[in-house]
């Protein structure tokens, strides 16, 4: 068995990630605040292959308890290969230094750093002595290097999850069966989070208009073609090459 744990299944990226995972037949969890809402078409589908954990990994013991609680649930010894995608996230709050909501803030920084973190350690620790293939595929986003005034939270987190999956990675050198830990920019995907920036406030978000335009000239993937593409470069023997990749450049 092939299992793959995702964060942020729900819906957007994440819930495209489980649709193609599971049509290649591979067994999914699925972990988000309202997973087993969000993942109930796809749970009638693939009824042997998908559980879904509801968790709020804003708070740091249920990101690191809903990865215990998947691996609970999947037999480990079968497991020839076991991956966590780390993929929940959230672009608010969009406002300036000088501006921010505190409580938004400190929720960015749990949802977007503090979980993957948390998750991918509670992966390690309880897979260390598995001979399973492990992997981790940390979202990330351009953001990590562009800097988009208007984002300077998602921007310092998604940093921070880039320089994380690095030294992540280097840790794993010479152990005998390392991890393999990426970080991946699946471009710009007509999801709830693209509503949410076309929705900010343009004095805080000055490049709004370039996002507008980006939705009105058809030029944002679709969630399935995002996926597929992740998916595809998830199993094939180029993940793990390098630690930050951009899918759009792969
Ligand atoms: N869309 C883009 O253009 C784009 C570009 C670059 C990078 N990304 C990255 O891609 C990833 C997916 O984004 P998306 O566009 O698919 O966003 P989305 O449509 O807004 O979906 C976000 C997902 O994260 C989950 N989530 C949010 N807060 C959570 C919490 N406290 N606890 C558990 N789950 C939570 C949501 O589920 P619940 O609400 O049910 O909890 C949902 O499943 C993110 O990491 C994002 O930064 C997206």
């Amino acid at each position: 068995m092939h299992a793959f744990i995702v964060t942020g299944a729900s819906r957007g990226l994440g819930h495209a990630l489980c649709e193609a995972l599971l049509g290649d037949r591979y067994f999914v969890v699925g972990i988000a605040r309202r997973a087993s809402k969000g993942l109930a078409e796809l749970a009638a589908r693939y009824p042997d292959n998908l559980l879904a954990i509801d968790a709020d990994l804003a708070d740091g013991q249920q990101a690191a308890g809903a990865i215990h609680a998947a691996l609970q649930q999947l037999p480990l010894p079968d497991c020839a290969s076991i991956t966590l995608i780390n993929n929940a996230g959230v672009v608010t709050p969009i406002a300036q230094a000088g501006h921010y909501p505190a409580d938004q803030l400190r929720q960015a920084i749990a949802i977007n750093l503090t979980a993957p973190m948390l998750a991918s350690d509670a992966l390690l620790s309880a897979t260390a002595s598995l001979p399973a293939r492990r992997r981790i595929l940390n979202i990330s986003s351009g953001a990590a290097i562009k800097a988009y005034p208007g984002w300077s939270v998602y921007c310092a987190a998604k940093a921070g999850l880039d320089h994380f999956s690095r030294a992540a990675a280097a840790e794993q050198q010479g152990k005998s069966n390392p991890a393999q830990i990426v970080a991946l920019y699946p471009g710009v995907v007509d999801t709830e989070m693209q509503d949410k920036i076309r929705d900010s406030d343009e004095a805080q978000f000055p490049q709004k208009p370039r996002f507008d335009a980006l939705k009105s000239d058809g030029a944002l993937s679709s969630p399935a073609v995002a996926a597929r593409h992740i998916v595809d470069y998830l199993v094939s023997p180029d993940f793990g090459r390098e630690t930050v990749v951009d899918i759009r450049e792969l």
